[in-house]
């Protein structure tokens, strides 16, 4: 058990949050994509994608209740992706969502990679940027392709 993660505690809505690195279940993740208003994938996709993720920093309240949450997908030596950073409507703005991605940008860092790549949803790329990230060029896009399962 990582119990702090490195990142002390943060009070928020007057509780004591605490910080640890294990991972999230399923259920949690496919919750706190219902939170966001993500579209929710079948178990297995949420089951397969947490055995394969490179690492997470959770954010619980007292008694367990997962708060804030962001992980990173990484081939380990030159490019990481953070992903799923999401703090439950009733958490943000109190700067857990800046406490789990400087956690994460830090431990990228501390592994030696260099390239730390996100996908901003909408509206957020001002946060983001808050840290560094920038927009890639318009002559240079990032791209993806994405199959709606069934
Ligand atoms: C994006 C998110 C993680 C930010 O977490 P948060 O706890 O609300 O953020 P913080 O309180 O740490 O805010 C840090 C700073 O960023 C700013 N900020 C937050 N959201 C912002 C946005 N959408 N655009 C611009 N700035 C933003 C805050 O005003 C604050 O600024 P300050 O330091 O000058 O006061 C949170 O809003 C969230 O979970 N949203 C739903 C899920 C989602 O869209 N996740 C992003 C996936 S790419």
């Amino acid at each position: 058990m990582d119990p702090e993660a490195g990142l002390g505690s943060l009070t928020v809505n007057g509780q004591v949050l605490t910080f640890d690195t294990q991972p999230v279940t399923p259920p949690e993740l496919a919750s706190f994509y219902a939170s966001a208003g993500w579209h929710v994938l079948p178990p297995e996709s949420f089951r397969r994608a947490l055995s394969g993720t490179y690492f997470s920093l959770s954010a619980r309240a007292p008694g367990g209740r997962l708060v804030g949450y962001g992980r990173v997908v990484s081939d380990g030596g030159i490019h990481a992706w953070i992903h799923d950073l999401i703090v439950l409507p009733e958490f943000q703005g109190r700067g857990l969502g800046s406490r789990l991605l400087t956690g994460l940008i830090e431990r990228i860092r501390n592994s030696g990679i260099p390239y730390i790549g996100l996908f901003a949803a909408k509206g957020r790329a001002g946060f983001y940027q808050k840290f560094g990230f920038a927009p890639r060029p318009d002559n240079g896009p990032g791209m993806f392709l994405y199959f709606q399962p069934d």
